[in-house]
């Protein structure tokens, strides 16, 4: 018996040590870069890391759901919309690493303005996927304006995610609303409606889709196109001629995690300019937030893009961006098309 009890004591010993050695990730980029950073950082370090894979939007419900008793450490990516939001209620803990100064301006602000609950790891725009294969056979031209994807000729043949499951869909409507003031955004969702062939529920299905020629166009972040490309799929990207946003990808610390000092050591492994590059090494294309990491030749030309003047505070705010996706939901996708 008492040796019964003496085994279980150490198994609880060894249990906390453990323990100590883990760190618990959400992972909101593609599944080849967050296979990437959890090999590449269980080998250099001897972490265990466990990564679960969700959408911006599934991943801050994650989080709320998992309030009281946080089963995640960090939340690594997903459009920064959604970590500010978190920020905002709470769910995210002040961290102002020492590598703040290396990092883009962008990255900086979205530290400060979540009061560093919250950091930029990447940025990229937000524009339309192609298949030009396609567009040639349905005898159908490149959109190059968002007034372009509303044209009849493009019914059922594109593409946008879900924006209560994906912060890219969010950034869409967020980018709509600023460039037309919001009710002319909604008439234009409404028009886009009945193009739409599916709203899937992550970010890059739509981008997807096109590549393997179910679809003809796509509403994307322009940096999933190349990663595409290279699997041998015809797919191009462009972005809009009157103006688009971008995202800035966002990391968190949960307030209440477990392995608090394994989360920051993650932390601050993922601010390296040698973790950044690792997303290129894993075919994706964002603009790395730590200056002195390498920009791949496929990484989008910032300059050579028009943006608006995106208001990450505002759109980031719990209230603001609960009631665009509710109004969405209630006015748009309650639609026929
Ligand atoms: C892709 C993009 C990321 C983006 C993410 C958002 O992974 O490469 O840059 O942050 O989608 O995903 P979501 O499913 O929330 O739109």
């Amino acid at each position: 018996m008492q040796k019964a009890v003496a085994g279980l004591a150490f198994v609880l010993a060894c249990g906390s040590a453990a323990a100590q050695g883990q760190v618990n990730v959400i992972c909101s980029v593609q599944a080849e870069w967050c296979n990437m950073l959890s090999t590449v950082y269980a080998r250099t370090t001897g972490t265990k890391i466990n990564v679960v894979m969700k959408g911006s939007g599934e991943a801050l419900a994650q989080l709320i759901a998992e309030k009281d008793n946080p089963k995640t450490d960090v939340w690594f990516g997903g459009t920064g919309d959604p970590h500010l939001q978190a920020a905002e209620q709470g769910l995210t803990v002040e961290y102002k690493s020492p590598s703040l100064p290396q990092l883009h301006e962008w990255a900086q602000q979205q530290a400060k303005q979540s009061g560093y609950k919250t950091v930029g790891i990447y940025s990229g725009p937000l524009g339309f996927g192609y298949n030009p294969e396609l567009l040639a056979k349905k005898k159908l031209a490149v959109p190059k304006t968002w007034a372009d994807l509303t044209k009849a000729d493009y019914k059922g043949e594109i593409q946008v995610a879900n924006p209560a499951s994906s912060g890219t869909a969010y950034t869409m409507i967020a980018t709509l609303v600023q460039l037309m003031g919001e009710d002319k955004a909604f008439d234009y969702l409404k028009s886009l409606h009945k193009n739409v062939g599916n709203y899937p529920r992550s970010g890059t299905g739509p981008i997807k889709a096109v590549a393997r020629g179910e679809t003809a166009v796509s509403i994307s972040f322009v940096h999933d196109g190349p990663g595409e490309k290279m699997q041998g799929f015809p797919v191009e990207t462009i972005t809009p001629a009157d103006g688009t946003g971008a995202e800035i990808g966002s990391m968190s610390i949960v307030k209440g995690a477990r392995n608090m000092d394994a989360a920051k050591k993650f932390y601050e492994w993922a601010l390296t300019p040698a973790a950044q590059e690792m997303a290129a090494a894993a075919k994706q294309f964002q603009l790395p937030s730590n200056k002195a990491a390498k920009v791949d030749a496929r990484v989008p030309d910032f300059k050579k893009i028009k943006f608006i003047n995106y208001d990450y505070a505002k759109y980031g705010a719990s209230a603001e961006r609960r009631r665009l996706i509710a109004r969405w939901e209630k006015e748009v996708n309650a639609l026929p098309r």
